[in-house]
């Protein structure tokens, strides 16, 4: 082996090690020998671009390529270089000159498709869809860019028909997630069918997501099975699938339409039970069960007729049809769910097997002292909110990283420590709790709430996800400082606005913030929920029972019509269950936001306004085309004079994240 070689040999034995530093002067010894050494030279360039010396970098990539005839993997390196600096038009062609050579480089198409993806979505597709053709990995790719350019259906089946080579994978699981979400409408065909079923079963793609697309399905397509009910004295049962049964048993339904063909079905079954009887057994108790599941769910929040609590009198037998059928109207009690053993409905047995478990969870408590927090804990003793059933998966990451892709404002992220504290203040039923845990990377974690019932279905949630070092306490966030430890991660949305004093809520929780923390905050809109005033306002005086809870939402449902801003009230999902409803019409303590009160409540408390969380990413770019001269959308008073324009925009409350400036 000559000098020049072993010399190269040392250096790329460092290079490979990640010792660069002492890898460069070997290369540069090299190069003083001989100047045109082109692996030196090769291996030099990209030396100089992980040390950050690009321009150096590309100038001996551009030197090596000169000399070698092995130009490929060169110009691949310099297409990389000068995607990474955004200067696209040069790696754009420098990728073309890669593909010329060899038309099958894979990593040359995806880049391609990448640099394309957001501006000329047909082209990405095109590269997409050579990188599949050549490896199905790609396939996610694909799918997306299809996505863009409106081919979602197609994308759907690709993903359906390779589903069996990436069962396990969560990225693939939020892929479909995001191509069922994109998908208005989509006529079902058997195969489709199975496979959504399947999708309920494995967990991991997003429930809400297969929900609207069979809601769309079942409720608002041409065929509208259920909708015979109100035309056809003999329903016909032969209409009831097992993806309708699933979607019972999974959704939560949440629109008049829904809620309307439910209870018709279950209204015409109990007032015809005679002639069903005589019909299969089992299709009909199979119905029954899934309707009883999602009367559950939305705690028997519909209006029951006359004529349906006198037939429900009348239920004397106990058999399996009866307790079916009572199970539709209302809790039973532990007799009758032996009979639903008994006769191998499992399902439902189930629903209330778990809600037993909950009760018996243990959980640490203070006393509380604020009048309204006690109050407030009442309520939710009575009625835990929001009760849920399911989180999507995401692969964890660091906070930083998490944080990074959401800010627009990413100020002081780099400096968050590795190993990090959070606390979720008014953690309630531990749905944020265990969305946030699940995708970051934590040290330890807390969960504070007034209400025991809601931590208890926290608790069972951090069982059932299998979160580690997570524990939760009884504790008015007011009484912080008794926590005796301070976070890096604080979240307390939906939480503040239901103080007796939010600011001194606001004032608790940020004193136990690490300088330099972050916060997420959700506060609800004055302009956004000036609909709900009008109803809270007729519902001055009126006590916040089950009986009121359902009447108001029949009178909301039946004697509004659809233009008056009452009705708007049933566009929103809380609306259907009772704790939900109660939530959002009859809460003990309220108060409301404009985002100039908001601006001054941060400055008052020295937080740093770090950008809006939307759950749509086209809500921002919505306002940024308003106001292009706020390029990161972090003037609260540009977005103040937005939302005027845009009444609705925070109907799910302000959602944002702000940082604790030293
Ligand atoms: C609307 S729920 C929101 C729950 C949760 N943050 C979420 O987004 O899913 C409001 C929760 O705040 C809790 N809460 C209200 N005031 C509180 C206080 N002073 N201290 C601690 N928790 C409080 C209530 O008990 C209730 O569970």
């Amino acid at each position: 082996m000559n000098n020049l070689q072993s010399l190269l040999e040392k250096a790329l034995n460092y290079h490979q090690n990640n010792q660069l530093m002492s890898a460069k002067p070997l290369y540069d010894k090299v190069l003083q020998i001989n100047p045109y050494q082109t692996d030196a030279l090769y291996l030099s360039g990209i030396l100089l671009h992980q040390l950050g010396q690009s321009d150096q970098a590309i100038l001996n990539l551009q030197k090596a390529l000169h000399c070698s005839t092995d130009k490929i993997n060169i110009l691949y390196n310099l297409a990389n270089i000068y995607f990474e600096l955004n200067l696209i038009d040069q790696a754009i062609s420098n990728y073309q000159e890669v593909l010329k050579l060899d038309p099958n480089h894979i990593s040359s198409l995806k880049n391609l498709g990448s640099i394309y993806f957001s501006n000329n979505p047909q082209k990405s597709v095109e590269y997409f869809q050579k990188a599949f053709n050549l490896e199905p990995n790609n396939i996610q790719n694909l799918c997306l860019a299809l996505n863009l350019i409106d081919q979602k259906k197609h994308a759907f089946e690709l993903l359906r028909l390779n589903y069996n080579s990436f069962k396990n994978d969560i990225s693939y699981h939020n892929t479909i997630t995001t191509i069922i979400r994109g998908l208005n409408y989509l006529h079902l065909n058997q195969n489709q069918q199975k496979f959504i079923e399947n999708l309920y079963e494995t967990n991991l793609v997003c429930h809400d997501a297969l929900n609207s697309l069979l809601s769309e399905y079942f409720f608002k397509s041409s065929k509208l099975i259920v909708a015979n009910i109100h035309y056809d004295s003999n329903f016909d049962l032969s209409h009831i699938s097992s993806i309708f049964l699933k979607f019972l048993r999974f959704s939560c339904v949440s629109s008049k339409n829904e809620e309307w063909a439910l209870s018709s079905i279950r209204s015409f079954i109990l007032l015809n039970i005679r002639n069903f009887k005589k019909a299969n057994s089992q299709i009909l108790n199979d119905l029954l069960e899934a309707i009883a599941i999602q009367e559950f769910k939305l705690e028997y929040s519909t209006f029951i007729s006359n004529n349906e609590k006198e037939k429900l009198n009348k239920i004397k037998v106990k058999n399996c049809i009866n307790t079916l059928l009572k199970a539709c109207y209302h809790q039973i009690n532990n007799d009758d769910v032996k009979i639903l053993n008994e006769n191998n409905y499992y399902l439902l047995s189930e629903v209330y097997s778990i809600e037993n478990t909950i009760a018996q969870i243990q959980i640490k408590s203070n006393t509380l002292n604020n009048k309204v927090s006690i109050q407030v804990a009442s309520q939710y003793e009575e009625n835990p909110y929001p009760k849920w059933a399911f989180v999507q998966r995401f692969q964890p990451k660091p906070l930083k990283q998490f944080l990074i892709e959401r800010l627009s404002n990413k100020e002081g992220i780099s400096q968050l420590p590795n190993e990090i504290s959070v606390l979720i203040a008014g953690c309630g039923t531990g749905k944020v709790l265990t969305e946030l845990l699940t995708q970051i990377h934590y040290k330890n974690a807390i969960g504070i709430d007034l209400s025991i019932k809601s931590l208890q279905y926290t608790q069972h949630k951090i069982n059932h996800y299998q979160l580690h070092d997570v524990s939760l306490k009884k504790l008015d966030l007011l009484d912080s400082q008794k926590l005796n430890e301070k976070f890096d991660f604080i979240d307390c949305c939906g939480v503040l606005h239901h103080l007796e004093k939010p600011q001194l809520g606001l004032k608790s929780i940020t004193n136990i913030l690490n300088n330099g923390g972050f916060m997420s905050l959700a506060f609800y809109s004055k302009i956004a929920r000036r609909n709900i005033n009008l109803m809270r306002e007729r519902l001055k005086g009126i006590e916040a029972n089950y009986e009121n809870i359902v009447e108001c939402r029949h009178q909301i449902l039946n004697y509004f019509s659809e233009s008056d801003p009452v009705f708007q009230i049933s566009l929103s999902t809380d609306f259907y269950s009772i704790s939900g409803c109660r939530d959002l019409l009859f809460h003990v303590c309220e108060h409301q936001y404009n985002l100039l009160e908001l601006h001054t409540m941060l400055q008052n408390n020295n937080l740093d306004f770090c950008g809006f969380q939307f759950s749509d990413n086209q809500k921002i770019l919505q306002y940024i085309k308003r106001f292009p001269q706020d390029k990161n959308a972090l003037d609260l008073k540009l977005w103040h004079q937005f939302e005027q324009e845009n009444p609705d925009f925070f109907l799910a409350m302000y959602q944002f994240y702000v940082r604790k400036i030293k």
